[in-house]
């Protein structure tokens, strides 16, 4: 145990120099380990993105983490928490001197360009959730993206913050303890003010790729299961979810 003030967030740490996947790892002990364990590493060899992505994680460029979660609520709801993780990885980012947005659903920006990327990943029985596990990669240090990402992504390095990763995680845990359990009593207010308030796609134009169809909308608002809610071309308002592309099984 270290000092670290949160009640369970991240008091319970599993930290590697280099391993496959923390998400891989963490679903390996998530049975057994208590909720708001860490599964922590300097490197990865087969960081998981979204999609079936590859999520490039160096050593010295990023920290990647997986935190494992058993809360009892219904599979529909699981998606959120991703934005949850999203909405105290924002805030801390911001403690700590660094002003970041949340690209719906659930990256977040600065400056225009990617710096963090969260893969939610459960494992449930029929009805109920077994656990949770929310990865998280930063991109910390100076990083030379690949010509095809650079456009695209970006490091705090980069755009020229220093931050420590023990830095990073300690007020991180603080942040998402806290809006966890506010997502665990049903009380979405301050995740919801932290979504609106940091969104950089809220009263925006923006275009939705969905079954290979690209639609002009305009985003109105996000609602209490973090599915964005957009106005189309002929007025209507319309309801994207976020479940299908932010959770998978394991
Ligand atoms: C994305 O595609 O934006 C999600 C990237 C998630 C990367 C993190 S790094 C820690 C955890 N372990 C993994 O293999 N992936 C997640």
């Amino acid at each position: 145990k270290h000092k670290l003030k949160t009640s369970y967030m991240g008091q319970e740490v599993y930290y590697f120099d280099s391993i496959d996947s923390t998400n891989i790892y963490a679903n390996t002990i998530a049975n057994q380990a208590s909720e708001g364990s860490v599964v922590v590493s300097k490197e990865q060899t087969q960081g998981k993105g979204r999609s079936g992505k590859v999520w490039v994680s160096d050593n010295d460029q990023g920290i990647y983490f997986s935190t494992i979660l058993k809360p009892s609520i219904p599979i529909s709801r699981a998606s959120f928490l991703t934005q949850v993780a999203g909405a105290a990885l924002a805030t801390s980012l911001e403690r700590l001197g660094v002003a970041c947005q949340i690209k719906w659903p659930n990256d977040l920006v600065l400056n225009g360009r990617k710096i963090a990327g969260i893969l939610t990943e459960m494992r449930a029985e029929i009805e109920s959730i077994s656990y949770i596990i929310v990865g998280i990669g930063v991109n910390i240090g100076p990083k030379t993206f690949e010509e095809s990402i650079s456009t695209v992504a970006t490091s705090l390095a980069n755009e020229g913050y220093q931050i420590q990763d023990l830095d990073l995680l300690r007020a991180f845990f603080i942040d998402f303890e806290d809006l966890y359990e506010d997502f665990k009593n049903k009380d979405y207010t301050r995740i919801l003010g932290i979504l609106k308030d940091k969104s950089a796609v809220l009263g925006k134009e923006i275009y939705l790729i969905r079954d290979g169809q690209k639609d002009k909308v305009f985003a109105e608002n996000i609602d209490e299961y973090g599915n964005l809610i957009v106005r189309n071309e002929l007025g209507f308002l319309e309801e994207v979810f976020t479940g299908e592309i932010s959770v998978r099984g394991l």
